[in-house]
């Protein structure tokens, strides 16, 4: 089911698939006895991903004023983009890691990060297309699937970069671009996404503290210090210093403790 979903190239479609897959494990778990077994998977390299929008350099995607329709129309571009990449960075853990033995709740916890992505990126694109755009109209940006490039081979590294530093990042993000939406007050779709990010918002707390969960599950499993094992793997696959402010009430209620990231900061050098 992983692999089907990372090779589905056209974002609906790729969303849809994953939301029914996630009904039918969800579904088989409720059954004592009933469980989908755990398979074995190669999963691509690379997710298959659409024609457009073309993937360009960071430096490359223009910058837009946010109190505009064409600025806030970028905005959500980018997090319709990054939905989309996550629904693909969450069944890619559950394929590329199938060999590791771990509890079913682990399943369960990544299943339904991958079925709130997917739901995530629907309500975006329904915002893009009530602005009169849609998600492939702009270009974005290509360097989304570094971070499971780099830890392919690493399942500490990958729970420590993609959702205890990337997805934490969101909750950091996230209360400004509400704010954006907000101040357009109404403007075309403006109402509509905020709602949709206020759901984003809700949820993504729960895809850092799955995050935190199972990497102190497997520190503790291989007797490893959480901190340092977090620090080190940090370190060592994501590029560059982490960015305050934190937003340290929803990092703290997912189950990470201001001293994991605030050593990896800017200001901590
Ligand atoms: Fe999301
Ligand atoms: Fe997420």
């Amino acid at each position: 089911m992983a692999v089907a979903v990372l090779t589905t190239a056209d974002a609906r479609a790729k969303t849809a698939l994953s939301r029914d897959f996630a009904k039918r494990w969800k579904a088989s778990r409720a059954e004592a006895g009933r469980a989908i077994p755990i398979g074995a998977a190669c999963p691509p390299d690379q997710p298959a991903r659409p024609m457009q929008p073309p993937l360009l350099d960071p430096r490359d995607v223009p910058r837009r004023k946010p109190g505009t329709l064409a600025g806030r129309t970028a905005i959500l571009h980018a997090v319709a983009h990054i939905e989309l990449n996550a629904v693909d960075l969450h069944w890619d853990i559950l394929a590329r890691f199938a060999h590791v033995p771990m509890p079913m709740g682990f399943y369960d916890d990544w299943v339904q990060a991958a079925d709130e992505e997917s739901k995530h990126f629907n309500l975006i694109a329904d915002c893009l297309a009530e602005m009169g755009s849609f998600y492939g109209a702009l270009s974005a940006h290509a360097g989304m699937w570094r971070a499971a490039e780099d830890t392919a081979d690493d399942f500490m590294g990958r729970l420590a970069v993609v959702p205890m530093v990337l997805e934490a990042r969101g909750l950091d993000v996230t209360p400004n671009m509400i704010e954006v939406f907000r101040r357009a007050g109404n403007a075309p779709g403006a109402a509509q996404a905020v709602s949709a990010m206020e759901v984003i918002y809700a949820e993504e707390v729960h895809h850092v503290a799955y995050g935190s969960k199972w990497f102190h599950f497997l520190c503790g499993r291989e007797d490893t210090d959480p901190k340092e094992a977090f620090h080190r793997l940090v370190r060592r696959y994501f590029h560059g210093a982490l960015k305050p402010p934190f937003n340290e009430e929803k990092r703290a209620e997912a189950g990470i403790p201001p001293d994991f990231y605030w050593p990896l900061s800017e200001k901590a050098g």
